[in-house]
């Protein structure tokens, strides 16, 4: 198994998205009480960042048409949006974080 360091832990407040480059990739980390989330920062309606959305303990919502998607699944939660959204596991070591590379 891959995987990227992407920081430490603290470089994550909680319940603030942050935008990172990872894996080649624009995802967002996305930190609650309970765990990290990391996703595509992209929606998959129009293509927007994520990283600006409104969020609660497990999803995100689209501030730019509503889309709303479950980040622990990727599923999309309301339209407009149609597809999901690709989610990376990631994994905390001695308070490092790291994304998973498939
Ligand atoms: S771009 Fe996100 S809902 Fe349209």
């Amino acid at each position: 198994m891959n995987r990227e360091y992407i920081g430490k832990i603290e470089d994550f407040p909680i319940h603030k998205a942050t935008a990172i480059n990872a894996i080649g990739q624009d995802i967002v980390v996305y930190r609650t009480n309970k765990r990290i989330y990391t996703f595509i920062n992209v929606c998959s309606h129009e293509h927007f960042p994520l990283e600006d959305g409104e969020y609660d303990e497990n999803t995100v919502t689209c501030i730019h048409h509503g889309a709303k998607y479950d980040l622990e699944t990727g599923k999309v939660l309301a339209l407009p949006a149609t597809s999901p959204i690709k989610i990376y596991k990631n994994e905390i070591i001695e308070g490092k974080v790291y994304i998973i590379i498939d």
